[in-house]
């Protein structure tokens, strides 16, 4: 079976085939990152209309790349939620028109699913039952996965995403966007002991987290400084990065007591952080867990993990109608069969 993964949620046009025997047989990438970059952050309408002029030239090389023709594609997946509701309209229009065009399956995602289920596409593959952190842009969330679209929310970001704070302080730093990246790089000059930052809502029980608190308590203390330099300004980048990362492991550490699985995944964009995963590959080590992550280039968001999460779904017999419809905000537990 072959599936056209079609991500257009955000700031990224992505498009993927995945083929069950041969893995992905294309894999396009497109960023709307300079289109947003003086902004300072995405604008939506920006985003739509660029999907609009990227998507369908990305099909059509995804085609030829592969050599692929489209009477041999058994269903186009494509981004239905949780994203912009235009960008995402852009996408659910081109895959529903198509179908209908090619007469095959249209199949919706879930965007958390699609990153939830990109380490799949390595060949160190996680098995179910497992633990989930989905450190993204939009979404902190922690997840029991029992099986392929059964899961159990188990905590999650009652503010800011991780991503979110990644941004929102590398704008306070003065650094370009998207921030996760910008800020990782300047806390590599960071002095480790210059600043110690609280670990938010790491000293009450329970899995949800809260990053606004600890964005404000950067905002502060760059404050406090007069005239900060670089270094300032790489201390608290690294103080930063390091109470976002040991927060994640103490709640990780949580959930790992409180379900007894072995293994966890992480995924979304921030999985792509060196120093989380630094972390957490010790944490595999001493405690004998499982860690998984994306393939970097599988962290943010793409069109490859839409595809398989897509063809996932297909096999499982999801079908739907050719209405197009999306969901801009969508609980991610909505999809376990027996919800
Ligand atoms: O999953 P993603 O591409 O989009 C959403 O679904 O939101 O995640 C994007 C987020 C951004 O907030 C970006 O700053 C963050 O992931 N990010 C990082 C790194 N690379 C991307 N955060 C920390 N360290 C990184 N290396
Ligand atoms: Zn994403």
């Amino acid at each position: 079976m072959r599936v056209l993964g079609i991500e257009t949620s955000c700031d990224e046009t992505g498009v993927a085939i995945y083929d069950q025997d041969h893995g992905l047989v294309a894999d396009l990438l497109y960023s709307q990152v300079e289109l947003h970059k003086a902004y300072g952050g995405v604008v939506p309408e920006l985003a739509s209309r660029d999907h609009i002029r990227k998507t369908l030239p990305m099909i059509q090389q995804a085609l030829t790349e592969s050599a692929t023709l489209a009477d041999q594609l058994d269903a186009i997946a494509y981004t239905a939620g949780p994203g912009l509701v235009g960008a995402l309209m852009v996408g659910a229009s081109i895959a529903k028109s198509l179908a209908l065009a090619w007469n095959i399956p249209a199949i919706g995602v879930h965007h958390m699913e699609g990153h939830l289920l990109a380490p799949m596409l390595s060949d160190n593959k996680p098995e179910y039952p497992f633990l989930a952190l989905l450190v993204s842009g939009g979404h902190t969330q922690m997840l029991s996965c029992e099986a392929l679209g059964q899961y159990t929310l188990l905590g999650e970001s009652v503010d800011d995403a991780a991503g979110e704070a990644f941004d929102k302080v590398a704008k306070m730093l003065g650094l370009g966007y998207p921030g996760g990246p910008e800020v990782a790089r300047l806390a590599e000059q960071g002095e480790p002991d210059a600043y110690r930052f609280p670990r938010p809502m790491t000293n009450r029980p329970g899995l949800d987290f809260s990053f606004s608190g600890l964005k404000t308590f950067t905002m502060n203390t760059l404050a406090n400084i007069s005239s900060p330099t670089l270094q300032d300004k790489a201390n608290i980048a690294l103080a930063f990065q390091t109470a976002v990362i040991d927060t994640i492991r103490i709640k990780c550490n949580r959930a790992f007591k409180l379900t007894n699985h072995p293994s966890l995944v992480i995924a979304g964009g921030v999985s792509a952080n060196i120093a989380l995963r630094q972390m957490f590959d010790r944490i595999a080590a001493t405690d004998n867990r499982n860690v998984y992550y994306p393939e970097f280039k599988l962290c943010t968001d793409n069109g490859a993990m839409i595809a398989y999460a897509g063809l996932q779904r297909l096999l499982m017999g999801q079908v739907e109608d050719l209405a197009i419809s999306v969901r801009p905000r969508w609980p991610m537990t909505e999809l376990n069969s027996d919800g």
